[in-house]
């Protein structure tokens, strides 16, 4: 059956706005590499929870309303991230879901991959 299809804008650093589509189901790291958006060494250990490459920042609401609360691996993993807000999370834990549909995340200017 086909999943339903759904938005996600990516605002980077420069103020330079990506729109991409993807499915419920996916995590946002699979609608950047499904979509080969250019986003500097975005998902460098593809989900594997070793990196913080895939560091987004969510508006509040959004943030407040995500299903999944982070793990204990995710916070250790975003303890890592460069320009660590209270409203971060790691894009490849965030499984998209119809509520999702048309969410900004903001990219942060830099990262930092912890495996360097
Ligand atoms: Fe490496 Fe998410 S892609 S922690």
């Amino acid at each position: 059956s086909e999943k339903q299809e759904v938005n996600i804008t990516f605002v980077k650093a420069s103020g330079e706005r990506i729109t991409a589509k993807g499915k419920v189901g996916d995590t946002i790291l699979d609608i950047v590499v499904n979509n080969e958006i250019d986003l500097d060494g975005y998902g460098a250990c593809e989900g594997t929870l070793t990196c913080s490459t895939c560091h987004l920042i969510f508006p509040k609401d959004i943030y407040d309303s995500l299903p999944d609360k982070p793990t204990d691996e995710e916070l250790d993993m975003l303890d890592l991230a460069y320009e660590l807000t209270d409203t971060s999370r790691l894009g490849c834990q965030i499984v998209m879901t119809k509520e999702l549909d048309g969410i900004e995340v903001r990219v942060p200017s830099t990262i930092n991959d912890a495996r360097a």
